[in-house]
């Protein structure tokens, strides 16, 4: 997972072997400092929606469920995230969405707020975006369980989501030009532009998104998605821009300098070896652009917000 995102800070990068005992120790201290250092602006580690009351947004409450697919060998991840954001202030309700192997009692989860494990028939990238009845909210955050990131930073983003509902909003950008070659995020910082929002951390509309995902229309895509074991981000992000028509489709907000990626360490990530992850990358561009039209015609550039929060 984290080869697709990028996002392991290089000072960390081999500093623990995850396979022994101390090294998983080594990271979980390492990962409690990170969260703590990047939760000082707000004056607490594990603050939030059992400390906290959602706050007022244009006169009305209002949350978000929290998402995020996993399976058996991460349930280490999925404790920690559990644990964490679950005391954050506009978290609902967590979503796991277990796509293999024997699931977890939800009482071995330390959370602040309901948790739903929600198991799947079968281990498809597609169950991400299943429609769900039982989500009681209309903004949906999926989030990674390796990455970790403060509280301050989701409510951020949450607030930016707010004001385009209708977009795809989240935290890591990419750019896809005429060449449909798949590239890091040091690509759109050099093109200045982005027209792609990875879903490993984004906000929707669960409606919006999880309907058009999964329309008959879609589903040429979804089966690639299947064939690949790779691309639903990318799948969603097409139908997000043929839905908007010339508007804006998706929407960028700069993270926390200290977000974490426990991936890279766990040995698990779907994509150990980033050659091939991103040759598939590419396919996938190729295909669904002939499916559902090209993103190379669009470009948002970073800086755009007022609050400074996209740069
Ligand atoms: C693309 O957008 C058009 C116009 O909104 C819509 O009719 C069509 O179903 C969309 N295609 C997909 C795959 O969502």
């Amino acid at each position: 997972m984290c080869s697709r995102l990028n996002r392991v800070p290089p000072f960390l990068r081999g500093l623990v072997k995850p396979s022994s005992k101390f090294g998983r120790l080594a990271l979980a201290l390492m990962l409690l400092v990170g969260v703590s250092l990047s939760c000082l602006g707000i004056g607490y580690i594990y603050g939030g929606s059992g400390a906290v009351e959602p706050y007022l947004f244009k006169s009305h409450l209002s949350q978000f469920t929290l998402a995020t697919m996993t399976y058996d060998a991460r349930l280490w991840n999925l404790k920690m995230y559990v644990k964490h954001y679950s005391r954050c202030a506009s978290v609902k309700e967590i979503v796991v969405i277990w796509n293999k192997g024997t699931p977890p009692e939800v009482t071995e989860l330390d959370s602040a707020v309901p948790v739903r494990i929600r198991v799947e028939k079968r281990n498809s990238l597609n169950n991400r975006f299943n429609i769900d009845p039982l989500i009681k909210t209309r903004a949906v955050l999926e989030l990674d369980d390796d990455i970790m990131m403060s509280c301050d930073f989701i409510e951020k983003g949450f607030r930016v989501w707010r004001e385009h509902p209708e977009r795809l909003v989240g935290f890591y950008p990419r750019y896809v030009d005429q060449t449909m070659t798949y590239s890091a995020e040091k690509f759109a910082r050099s093109h200045e532009g982005y027209n792609m929002i990875l879903t490993g951390a984004a906000f929707m509309d669960a409606g919006f998104a999880f309907g058009m995902y999964q329309s008959d229309v879609a589903k040429p895509g979804r089966e690639f998605v299947d064939e690949q074991f790779n691309c639903e981000d990318v799948l969603l992000n097409f139908l997000y821009a043929n839905a908007s028509g010339s508007a804006k489709a998706v929407e960028y907000v700069r993270p926390s300098a200290l977000v974490l990626d426990t991936s890279k360490f766990s040995g698990v990530a779907i994509s150990g070896n980033t050659d091939q992850h991103y040759r598939k990358r590419s396919e996938c561009l190729r295909r669904f652009s002939e499916l559902y039209g090209s993103l190379s015609d669009r470009r948002w550039e970073f800086g755009g917000r007022k609050d400074g929060w996209d740069l």
